[in-house]
């Protein structure tokens, strides 16, 4: 049996006996105006943040969802979507597609505004997304690509770039892991399942997206999310586990590099009005810039004295406040 197998094993086992907090850290789920969850789809809240970020949802976009789970995020995407079949919610395992429609008509029996036919519930796996090259607008998956092996996850991403159209937005929550996870963790199929042992660091995690073709990365939330202590899981020391939220772009690789924002500033001190690195950045005296990790490193480092650099704040929404 591969770890894929045992993984959809086990979520077949969660279907049909709800696991509360096996994935979702303690915070209360996106609240929406008027968007009533059903208690037995909380229950099976098995997220480790939100993919749902309403920035990105404008114009009712088609959806690709990825490991439908108990169908919160489906819902809560079609709530934005509202229209028939604007959210194709992809699974493998029969019990969850079984739980998440069910769950999905308690949904619909509860809020006026959602009609069933907005989610279309679809047989098929990460590896093999049914939809057809460059059709959708957003993919989204919560805490099921941290499972796969990085070769997996490779192919994983590969295919969320190949069904998003040019432009299109990569929305992910996944575990990452504040130091490598030593490899007796990392073969347990059980915790790798349970999202607790196949994480990557965080520089590994960015550096796949970026792999697969992803020319621009925000982070949206990086949080704590598990903690391995060493006595249950046999390490040296306790192992921190985080939780983040990514929103990551169908847009050319510039050729210096991919942009990872992180919510740093770059803000110019010195006697001038204004600074211009003749590299399409002005920096208005005292007035913070966002700027993307690899802008911040170049603009640090050309005037340290009159470049204040602030720190990642791991919150990146884009834009400024004028
Ligand atoms: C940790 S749960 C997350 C569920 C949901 N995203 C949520 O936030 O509640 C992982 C989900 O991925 C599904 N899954 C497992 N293997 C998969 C695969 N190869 N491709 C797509 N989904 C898969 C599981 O059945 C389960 O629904």
């Amino acid at each position: 049996m591969s770890y894929l197998e045992t993984a959809a094993e086990f979520y077949g086992e969660v279907a049909q006996t709800p696991e509360v907090g096996l994935c979702c850290v303690q915070s209360s789920p996106l609240q929406l105006p008027g968007l009533k969850i059903p208690p037995q789809m909380q229950e099976m809240n098995y997220g480790c943040g939100t993919t749902v970020h309403p920035t990105e949802l404008a114009n009712s976009p088609s959806v690709l969802y990825v490991g439908v789970g108990g169908g919160l995020e489906a819902l809560q995407f079609a709530y934005f979507s509202r229209r028939v079949g604007g959210v194709i919610a992809v699974d493998p395992v029969a019990k969850m597609r079984e739980a998440a429609a069910k769950n999905l008509r308690m949904a619909s029996a509860q809020n006026a505004w959602f009609d069933l036919s907005f989610v279309e519930i679809r047989e098929g796996d990460a590896f093999a997304l049914p939809v057809p090259d460059a059709s959708v607008d957003v993919v989204a998956q919560n805490c099921l690509f941290n499972i796969f092996e990085p070769a997996d996850l490779n192919k994983a991403l590969q295919e969320a770039y190949r069904v998003l159209k040019p432009g299109g937005r990569l929305l992910m929550s996944d575990p990452i892991a504040t130091r490598p996870i030593p490899s007796h963790l990392q073969k347990d199929e059980r915790l790798r399942a349970m999202c607790l042992s196949g994480a990557m660091t965080y520089e590994q995690y960015t550096q796949q997206l970026i792999d697969a073709g992803f020319g621009q990365v925000e982070i949206r939330a990086r949080r704590p999310y598990r903690l391995l202590d060493s006595a249950t899981y046999g390490l040296p020391e306790p192992l921190l586990l985080e939780s983040l939220d990514s929103v990551s772009f169908k847009v050319q690789i510039p050729e210096d590099g991919a942009c990872i924002f992180t919510g740093k500033t770059a803000i110019y001190a010195g006697s001038e009005e204004f600074f211009d690195d003749s590299n399409g950045h002005i920096l208005h005296r005292g007035i913070p810039a966002a700027v993307c990790d690899k802008t911040a490193g170049k603009l640090g480092g050309l005037m340290p004295n009159e470049v204040l650099i602030t720190d990642s704040t791991w919150h990146y929404t884009g834009g400024g406040c004028c």
